[in-house]
């Protein structure tokens, strides 16, 4: 008898909503075309720890609603370890895989360009709630965290309005401002503030503006919505973590929208408040747009894989699943759409 072909997943970096869809799908759909399936625990890491599972239908039955990732995930990059990139083809040569699909965002994908140039037969699938993964519309958990944002911002809004504040509320997006574009538009947001349009002291005033000209029309509250990456006077604020990007060791975001809340309150005199989302965004149950992208983007892994198309990413490009080379994805970020900014900005005040 034949012995099965194997093919491995793994995701790395961040997780997000809609990972345990993608992982259902992609390792459904290959086991359907006769392939065994090893899910790599941790991301890169379980190739370095040796850390492995069999993914069968028991495994990935029940888990297009979770969050998170079943298969565990870290943001170790292999060439950030001695012997790391040799550590992955090892693994991959003794549990006698086919080909490897990684589920990652620009970080994770890179790394995974890079080691498809070394020969690793990869296939990627985009995925980060930050949206900013090149060449492909949508990247897996982006909706998620959108729909979230929005009703966080649409709650603010209530006892914002009771309590007559301005409120601020931070989300993630690392270096672009995808999340507080889309969740800001849909909630009617005041302004919107993100890293693809730096702060400095023009700006600042146009802000203030903004919100004392809402009192005077009698309107006396405010939703302003900031990306964590958001720049003031060329100055990005950063928060506790650390988190690989690529080839860089970069320190987390965090804590712009409570400078940016103090000038406020300080230039308007208007009472101001400020949350952050945090990891809220990023947890829990994806919605059905994530789970369907994240099938759809599983079915097409396996698709490129049983054609020998290695070295590919799956990508969403108008309403057409398609795919594009890794090496157009790697090491650069897709910043937010600014005609799209400019459809919330219509709104704005
Ligand atoms: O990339 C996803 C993301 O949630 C970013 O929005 C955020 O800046 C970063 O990850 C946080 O990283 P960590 O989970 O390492 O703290």
């Amino acid at each position: 008898m034949d012995k099965k072909k194997r093919i491995g997943i793994l995701t790395g970096g961040g997780d997000c909503p809609g990972l345990n869809a993608a992982i259902r799908a992609t390792a459904k759909t290959a086991m359907r075309r006769g392939y065994e399936v090893i899910g790599i625990r941790n991301g890169w890491k379980g190739f370095i720890d040796n850390e492995h599972e069999i993914l069968d239908g028991l495994r990935t039955s029940g888990i297009i609603d979770r969050g998170g990732t079943i298969l565990g995930t870290s943001r170790v990059s292999p060439f950030h370890v001695e012997n790391g990139p040799q550590c992955v083809f090892d693994g991959f040569t003794q549990l006698a895989l086919q080909a490897l699909v990684v589920l990652g965002g620009e970080g994770t994908l890179s790394a995974t360009n890079r080691l498809s140039k070394m020969g690793l037969p990869v296939v990627g699938i985009p995925k980060t709630i930050d949206n900013d993964v090149k060449e492909t519309n949508f990247t897996i958990g982006f909706q998620t965290a959108v729909q979230i944002a929005t009703e966080a911002l649409d709650r603010l809004r209530s006892t914002a309005a009771s309590h007559h504040r301005v409120m601020l509320l931070e989300v993630m997006g690392r270096n672009t401002g995808w999340i507080a574009t889309y969740a800001g538009m849909a909630n009617g947001a005041d302004a919107i503030l993100i890293p693809e349009i730096p702060l400095d002291k023009d700006k600042i005033e146009e802000l203030c503006l903004i919100l004392k000209k809402r009192c005077e029309k009698g309107i006396n509250f405010s939703i302003v919505v900031v990306a964590e990456g958001t720049k003031l006077e060329g100055e990005t604020i950063q928060g506790p973590g650390f988190y690989t990007s690529g080839n860089k060791k970069t320190r987390g975001l965090g804590g712009i929208a409570n400078v940016i809340g103090e000038i406020v309150q300080e230039k308007t005199g208007l009472e101001t408040r400020v949350s952050s989302l945090g990891y809220v965004q990023r947890g829990g149950t994806p919605v059905a747009y994530d789970r369907s992208l994240a099938t759809a983007f599983g079915v097409k892994a396996i698709e490129l894989i049983e054609d020998n198309k290695y070295g590919e990413m799956t990508a969403l490009k108008g309403n057409k699943i398609t795919s594009v080379p890794l090496e157009a994805v790697a090491d650069g970020i897709k910043t937010v759409n600014l005609n799209i900014y400019k459809v919330a900005e219509i709104f704005f005040g």
